[in-house]
């Protein structure tokens, strides 16, 4: 069985919902608390045993790029100036030279072509494709739980998790099958479903291990829902042939492609800090009240 040594980062999306902002700033540079949304995503994947990190960028996407380069003179003036603590977490976040490639994705076509876009850096092994919109907060991380659960079953792995019954129109929703080791067998894929339509109340929640077969798939796909490539409908084709395994993720998932979810997830990561964690519950109390 071939390792997941490799993560895709669709980072091409127009952002539409955050606009002004994604004018200039591509809404994965948008930080939560003192970060940018993509590095708590590329440390999930790095925690998980990704050993290559390949990000699908588009136009005004380029200091996505110059965020993960070593910031040679930003390092040299931390020196001068003895700030050993900056250094030390710029290292531990700074991927190492040779893993990490940048493509791009000319016109915003949808995520299934987006992913397509990553075929020739990405090869013909199985690979992650981690949604940067979405971050997770969790003891075992999301990816992790999925590697364990792909190194057990050699297959597709889709992470999904509960949400509330009444919701499902809002989201990816898969019918769940027979228990396999931590997951379940899907047994289909249903894009937004009436609550009284879904098969169940466990939703995509962007976070995926696919088979390079997927790329074949995409080259072909014709367009979907809102005229893109849907990366579902290439999905459902590839469980024609190929198994695809559910893995029931338990933390919790912030949506930072919308600004309420956005802001949840700074308040969360505030207060999950201990630094900051009294200061913020002050301020929340005084401007609640
Ligand atoms: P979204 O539809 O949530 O992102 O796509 P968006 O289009 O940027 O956001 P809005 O709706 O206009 O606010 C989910 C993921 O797929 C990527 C996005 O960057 C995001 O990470 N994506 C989407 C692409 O890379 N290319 C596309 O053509 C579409």
């Amino acid at each position: 069985m071939k390792k997941v040594r490799k993560a895709v980062f669709p980072v091409a999306g127009l952002g539409t919902r955050f606009l002004p902002a994604t004018k200039t700033v591509p809404k994965e540079m948008l930080t939560v608390v003192d970060r940018p949304v993509i590095q708590y995503v590329v440390d999930e994947a790095r925690e998980a045993g990704i050993e290559h990190f390949i990000f699908v960028t588009g136009r005004n996407k380029g200091n996505i790029e110059d965020y993960f380069d070593l910031q040679f003179e930003l390092n040299e003036t931390l020196a001068q100036r003895g700030k050993t603590a900056q250094i030390e977490l710029l290292q531990s976040m700074q991927p190492a030279a040779g893993t990490t490639s940048f493509t791009r994705q000319q016109e915003p076509l949808g995520l299934g072509h987006a992913v397509w876009c990553a075929r020739d850096l990405v090869g013909d092994e199985p690979f992650a494709l981690l949604l940067p919109d979405m971050i997770m907060r969790s003891n075992i991380s999301c990816m992790r739980g999925m590697v364990e659960l792909y190194e057990e079953t050699g297959s597709n792995v889709i992470a999904v998790a509960e949400c509330d019954p009444a919701e499902t129109h809002k989201y990816g929703i898969v019918g769940a099958g027979e228990k396999a080791g931590a997951g379940f067998e899907i047994t289909g894929m249903v894009e937004k479903p009436k609550p009284a339509d879904a098969p169940s109340n466990l939703y995509i929640n962007g976070r995926y291990i696919l088979q390079p077969e997927i790329f074949g798939l995409l080259a072909t796909q014709a367009r979907g829902a809102g005229n893109e490539i849907q990366l579902t409908d290439a999905m459902l084709r590839l469980g024609d042939t190929q198994r695809l395994f559910g893995y029931h993720y338990r933390g919790e998932t912030y949506d930072c492609g919308s600004p309420e979810g956005f802001v949840e997830a700074n308040l969360a990561f505030a207060l999950g800090r201990a630094d900051l964690r009294p200061q913020i519950e002050t301020i929340v109390r005084r401007l609640a009240g």
